[in-house]
């Protein structure tokens, strides 16, 4: 794992915009592993001017996104598929029939995330998985103590996600409580995993993702067993970390990092 501290939000996002736009040009059909939330609009808004000013293209690439309520149809406002769509899939060049996000409304859920899985792995696996950290330490919507081996699945909300995520639903109270989530197993098989965490509300829990102990109770601790992992994060974020020395030197020595100093 290596952790990178840029001293802004802005900093922290631009850097992770350019190591997924770096993805795409060295790999026209790359398979990205997208992710929703807040902290991602500002990076999808990088990704979508790189379109639109310096071409990149993404009409070869394919995704597939961590997760989606279940009950909730793609018009829906809050339903991950029309966040998908509304912040960068209509902003940019891909084939939508190449992006995948959980089906929330299969008749058969159990069922949609099998086939889901198999997608993943007949378009080659994820070349990098885009990550956001949730308060609770959840990586998509793995909720504490998720298996560590979980694939894609159902899971029930806890409590303290409801509370975070149902302000953007009006009324709050009509957020879902169950969410269909890729499984810490499949996020551990994507070839490079890229964290972006801001802000000094997530201080806490990504101190304990990155220097606490692997438990199923903080899901993205098990991201220290991904053999590819970059955590990008702002001065805020990163304020309960012990060694910020040591990735602060790591950035401004390693050569892998030159062309982003
Ligand atoms: C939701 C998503 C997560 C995301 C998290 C953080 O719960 N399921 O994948 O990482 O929100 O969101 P935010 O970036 O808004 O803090």
């Amino acid at each position: 794992m290596e952790v990178i501290i840029r001293p802004t939000k802005e900093a922290a996002i631009e850097l992770a915009a350019k190591l997924m736009t770096k993805e795409v040009r060295d790999k026209p059909n790359a398979v990205l592993g997208l992710a929703t939330g807040r902290t991602m609009e500002p990076l999808y808004d990088y990704l979508a001017k790189e379109h639109k000013e310096n071409g990149l293209d993404f009409s070869l690439v394919r995704s597939f996104n961590l997760d989606e309520y279940v009950g909730l149809d793609p018009e829906n406002v809050n339903s991950y598929r029309y966040y998908m769509n509304d912040q960068l899939f209509n902003r940019i060049n891909i084939d939508k029939r190449n992006t995948y996000v959980p089906n929330g409304i299969a008749t058969d859920l159990d069922a949609a995330c099998v086939e889901y899985e198999n997608k993943i792995k007949e378009c080659g696996g994820i070349d990098i998985q885009l990550l956001g950290l949730g308060e609770v330490g959840h990586i998509g919507f793995n909720e504490p103590l998720s298996s560590l081996a979980s694939r894609t699945r159902q899971k029930a909300l806890t409590p303290d996600t409801i509370e975070q995520n149902s302000p953007l639903f009006t009324p709050p109270d009509v957020m879902p409580k169950r969410a269909i989530t890729m499984g810490i197993g499949t996020i551990l098989e994507s070839r490079k995993s890229l964290m972006v965490v801001t802000g000094i509300k997530k201080a806490g829990i990504l101190a304990k993702s990155v220097e606490g102990p692997i438990t199923s109770m903080v899901s993205a601790s098990a991201l220290q067993l991904h053999p590819h992992c970059i955590v990008v994060v702002d001065e805020e974020a990163a304020s309960e970390l012990k060694e910020r020395d040591y990735y602060n030197w790591i950035f401004q020595n390693e050569p892998e990092w030159e062309e982003f100093r």
